[in-house]
């Protein structure tokens, strides 16, 4: 059993949508699965992330809808809680950035960086709405475009050309969309990140030792690189805004710190809420100073550039944040296993035309391990990937039913059948009884490499092959036939298969959590594999708010192949996992085409 400390830092979503599949595979499972087997082999894990409630995407979707932001961001983070708890994915915690606690850390880790000399300040001039008497952000601003003439690009981009722009100024006649009115410019201070500064003092030779190592996926690092070799400027760090976290600095008021400036401080600052949580409020220092911890990113690769330069950018410009030795510095990434994304049927995933698995809605038909399943079997590790509903059906029916299920049935129903549910007693065991226990224990190590190196679907396809090894093995033995001339051989084969499936449940079970648990307990093994996600309601001075949490007993140093003991009698047998009948496929479009039908 080994004792490393693991920090699992999770990508935090804009409450703003519900979340789909692209979001779920390109970072929320894959952060699960890999703590999960870390949390088995007996490693100090600590998963975090929240809800980001900042930053236009929110606040836009808030004034079309007409409402608060606040209740928009609550609506949101409250389904998030919902679909996390019944996917089974296992924050330590959950929380959100409109925490006492978050604002606490980001406008102190500010302060750090300005002390640093890091920040220095700057007057642009920024789109002015004399009728709301507000600056506005560029995707509130409309105007011509000056590269195609289109009258309504916004000031980020043009929707007609796609060209990007660097400022909303670039429009012709820029208007506001919120109210049509006409706009101005207007010179206003804002506070910037060095960057080139910080490249130098540590941040290109992380990145060229970072590119050095064996691990890091090649499009993640290449595009840090290239990024950063482009030439970096300076970058503003705060915004005209009055949603977000106030700049705490004379002459600020009505400025926010940036939400991407901010939002990734929340691995930090969730960490010190999750140890004040746990009773230790130094606990979190065991992942982010201890120089032999790990902290891997799991993001969708929209968030790549935030995640290998920027956030470690600020992470080198607060040494001396929270420690006694002002050069101390804060843990670097050790790896960003960003993904690519995932499409359906072919098409890009889009809320406003409804083209997507709404994981929460379509978690009230179907069971959270077949979705799990799919997701990492079709996980867009290297490439853009696809969900279709046709492939949910067919490989939920001949992976999961045929290949898995099905072993794992005739194996407890044989036993059922010729041993009363008792568990045989092997006597001496063959030369293929032992080569199949020792495929099983072997993969404790090939797989337990895979799940480590965060390559998933390699692991659904080992498992898979397992465990037709175990079927092969059963239609070679076919203790079924023995049954009737020798039932020493029967019992022999069915103790080795049992065995078999004891172990295979242990290696599916960062990925099939909920039906490793399930036969965990047929096998009549006591206790839980995992833990589970509870809704805590935290008190901070005047604010309080809901998350999730990690908590009750689990199963930890049990990656490992531990015998069920002969004489054991089981309980009676039920199935895994449920075949799907080809009208889902249809039945599941049909309802995107008609979302009355939800
Ligand atoms: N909310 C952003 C997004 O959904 C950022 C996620 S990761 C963060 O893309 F760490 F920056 F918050
Ligand atoms: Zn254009």
């Amino acid at each position: 059993m080994t004792n490393e400390h693991i920090l699992v830092c999770v990508a935090w979503p804009y409450a703003n949508a519900d979340i789909h599949q692209g979001n779920v595979t390109g970072s929320y499972l894959p952060a699960d699965i890999y703590a999960r087997y870390h949390r088995l082999k007996g490693n100090h894990v600590l998963m975090v992330s929240g809800s980001d409630a900042h930053g236009t995407p929110v606040t836009v979707r808030a004034e079309k809808e007409g409402k608060e932001v606040r209740e928009v961001f609550e609506y949101f983070h409250d389904r998030f809680l919902q679909v996390f708890q019944k996917l089974g994915l296992t924050y330590d915690l959950f929380t959100h950035t409109d925490t006492e606690n978050h604002h606490r850390v980001s406008q102190e880790l500010f302060l750090k960086l300005g002390e640093n000399g890091y920040l220095y300040r700057q007057t642009t001039p920024q789109m002015y709405s004399p009728s709301a008497q507000r600056f506005l952000p560029d995707r509130y601003v409309e105007g011509t475009c000056p590269n195609c003439g289109y009258e309504r690009a916004r000031g980020d981009q043009c929707d007609s050309c796609n060209t990007l722009f660097e400022s909303a100024a670039q429009l012709q006649n820029p208007r506001s969309a919120l109210d049509d009115s006409a706009l101005e410019l207007r010179d206003t201070e804002h506070f910037f990140i060095d960057l080139p500064q910080i490249a130098e003092d540590g941040l290109l030779d992380w990145i060229n030792d970072a590119a050095k190592s064996d691990y890091w996926r090649p499009q993640v690092i290449n595009f840090a690189r290239n990024f950063i070799n482009q030439g970096l400027i300076g970058r503003a760090v705060t915004r005209d805004m009055d949603w977000g976290i106030p700049v705490p600095v004379e002459g600020f008021e009505g400025k926010v710190l940036y939400v991407w400036f901010e939002a990734v401080i929340g691995y930090l600052s969730a960490s010190i809420e999750w140890a004040k949580n746990s009773g230790d409020p130094d606990a979190w220092r065991n992942w982010w100073h201890d120089e032999n911890a790990r902290t891997l990113y799991f993001i969708g690769k929209d968030n790549i550039p935030f995640h290998t330069v920027m956030w470690p950018a600020q992470l080198i410009g607060v040494h001396g944040l929270y420690a006694d030795d002002p050069e101390t510095v804060l843990n670097l990434p050790y790896d960003v296993p960003a993904n690519e994304f995932m499409n359906m049927e072919g098409k890009k995933i889009s809320g406003s035309m409804n083209w997507g698995v709404w994981i929460l809605d379509a978690l009230e038909r179907h069971d959270p391990d077949p979705m799990r399943y799919y997701l990492t079997a079709v996980m867009p590790e290297t490439r853009d990937s696809d969900w279709s509903w046709e492939g949910y059906v067919r490989r939920n029916n001949s992976e999961l039913v045929g290949n898995w299920g099905n072993l794992v049935n005739r194996v407890l129903n044989m036993t059922k059948r010729y041993f009363k549910g008792v568990v045989p007693e092997p006597g001496d065991l063959t030369a293929a009884d032992q080569s199949l226990l020792d495929a099983v224990t072997d993969a404790f190590d090939s797989v337990g490499g895979l799940y480590d190196a965060c390559k998933f679907r390699s692991v659904t396809q080992e498992l898979l092959r397992l465990s037709s090894l175990v079927n092969q093995y059963l239609e070679e033995q076919q203790p079924w036939s023995t049954a009737k001339t020798d039932l020493a051989a029967t019992g022999r084969t069915l103790y080795v298969a049992l065995q078999a499936i004891n172990g295979l449940k242990i290696l599916w079970s960062p990925i099939l959590p909920f039906t490793s648990q399930q036969l965990h307990e047929l096998l009549g093994e006591e206790g839980t594999l995992f833990g589970q996600q509870v809704v805590e309601t935290y008190v901070e001075s005047e604010k309080s708010h809901v998350g999730l949490t990690y908590a009750g007993e689990t199963a930890v140093g049990t990656w490992q192949a531990t015998p069920i003991p002969a004489g054991r009698s089981l309980p009676k047998p039920s199935i895994l996992f449920k075949r799907l009948e080809e009208s889902v496929a249809h039945e599941e479009l049909a309802r995107l085409v008609n979302p009355e039908l939800h």
